[in-house]
């Protein structure tokens, strides 16, 4: 069949690397794909949120079947608008993204059915917002109910910090209308850790766990990023976390959202923290991680189409899913600035060199122009750039792997933490 990828970044150059090995994929597409996609797909240039545009191109192309990367798309309505035209396509519709694209909306529905999350409640009004800040003690956590690029979330130390977030969000507008509501909750003490299941609307897959790392230098020092890390499995995993995480989360949010008639079809991933009370709810998002999914994907052991197939026909129990026992250390490589100003165009070298058990999945990268006889290259197109992936049979090992291979790979001004998957306890103070 044909398929085709929605997305440019590491995320989806893992998925569609995973689709490729697959016998039941002869002809894969990502629209709009990157350096690393080209070499093993078709881009398209078409951007991932002109959704009539990619709807032409899947007719164009006579794609069998899509998968949607970011969650733009899909909180903008893909999937309901693609269902329309009959096409096929994977993840939630408009009102079940939801989930994602309105913390508020995911807040009262955690509250309405029990679901452990952190304490909060969501204000449209700035005044009652203030008035709710002023009666409970820091740290609180101040957040913009709509999608704001990872940049709505602020913990606050103290009242006044949440007062500054609260007064940039509802009333100098920093999100736009994604601020105009905000939720307010409670800090959260405790390891923090995204967890991933596929669901049909009512069947679940079993969980798979990964760490992810989001600021910018070693030892969680700097700026917030899209992230910097990740690993899978978390060292503190254990068979319990899984049945408690179903049971206690999971599987009453995809009841609840059946109930509300926003059945939830996709990947569902919950980020939560380990409290001293057992894990609780800090966000929900509509689709998977970066750079989760980089980790998760070559520990997939089922073929990734049984498994979208599966959940569109609503049969996922049918599908039995496995991942591997292995652990996967991923390690972006990012542009020299990032997250702040970066330069562009750069040249990569060392990609050709990569040792054969070592994935190298592309974001911000493109290939140059072709001059003359020499063969194009690739060339930076972005702040992260890279994500190295190694596994192996220990966290150790993988991470050890990984970083051989990351040495190997360079250009002008780029650098990687060196701390990913090392020291644990740095992963609790993640996000911060
Ligand atoms: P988000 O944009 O929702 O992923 O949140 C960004 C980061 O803020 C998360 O990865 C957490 O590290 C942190 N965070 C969000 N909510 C809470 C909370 N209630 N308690 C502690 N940390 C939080
Ligand atoms: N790893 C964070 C995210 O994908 O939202």
């Amino acid at each position: 069949m044909k398929v085709l990828v929605i997305g440019s970044g590491s995320r989806e150059h893992a998925i569609a690397w995973r689709l490729s090995q697959s016998p039941r994929v002869d002809k894969l597409l990502v629209a709009p794909g990157n350096a690393g996609t080209a070499a093993i797909a078709t881009n398209l240039a078409v951007a991932a949120t002109d959704i009539a545009a990619l709807a032409q191109a899947v007719r164009d192309h006579g794609v069998d079947l899509t998968i949607v990367g970011p969650e733009i798309p899909l909180a903008e309505g893909i999937v309901d608008r693609f269902q329309e035209l009959g096409l096929r396509i994977f993840g939630p519709t408009k009102a079940a993204a939801q989930i994602e694209a309105s913390k508020g909306f995911a807040k009262e529905l955690m509250r309405r059915h029990g679901i452990p999350s952190a304490d909060g409640l969501s204000f449209d009004s700035y005044a009652e917002a203030r008035r709710f800040i002023q009666q409970h003690d820091a740290p609180l956590v101040v957040k913009a109910d709509g999608l704001a690029a990872g940049k709505g979330v602020t913990v606050a130390a103290t009242r006044e910090e949440a007062l500054a977030a609260l007064r940039a969000s509802m009333e100098e507008r920093t999100f736009g209308a994604a601020g105009e509501r905000v939720v307010i909750e409670e800090y959260l003490e405790g390891r923090e850790v995204s967890v991933f299941v596929f669901t049909d609307g009512e069947a679940l897959s079993p969980i798979v766990a990964a760490c992810d790392y989001k600021r910018v230098y070693d030892g969680d020092q700097g700026p917030n990023t899209g992230g910097m890390g990740s690993y899978s499995p978390p060292e503190f995993w254990e068979p319990s976390l899984t049945k408690e995480i179903e049971q206690r989360i999971l599987q009453p949010t995809v009841q609840a959202m059946a109930q509300d008639g926003r059945a939830y079809r996709g990947v569902l991933y919950g980020g939560l923290i380990m409290t001293r009370q057992g894990p609780k709810v800090i966000e929900f998002n509509c689709r998977l991680g970066d750079p989760e999914t980089q980790v998760i994907m070559p520990l997939l052991k089922t073929d990734l189409v049984d498994i979208v197939e599966s959940v569109l026909e609503g049969n996922l129990t049918e599908t039995p899913i496995q991942w591997s026992s292995e652990a996967c250390v991923g390690v972006v490589i990012a542009a020299g600035g990032y997250p702040g100003e970066y330069q562009k165009g750069i040249a990569i070298t060392g990609l050709n060199d990569v040792p054969e058990d070592i994935e190298v999945f592309h974001a911000g990268t493109k290939t140059s122009a072709n001059k003359g006889d020499s063969s194009p290259e690739v060339i930076t197109d972005g702040g992260r750039v890279l994500t190295v992936v190694g596994r192996g049979p220990s966290l150790a090992v993988a991470r050890e792997r990984v970083y051989a291979a990351a040495q190997g790979i360079t250009f002008s001004g780029s650098f990687y933490r060196t701390d990913i998957a090392l020291r644990p306890g740095d992963i609790t103070m993640a996000g911060r």
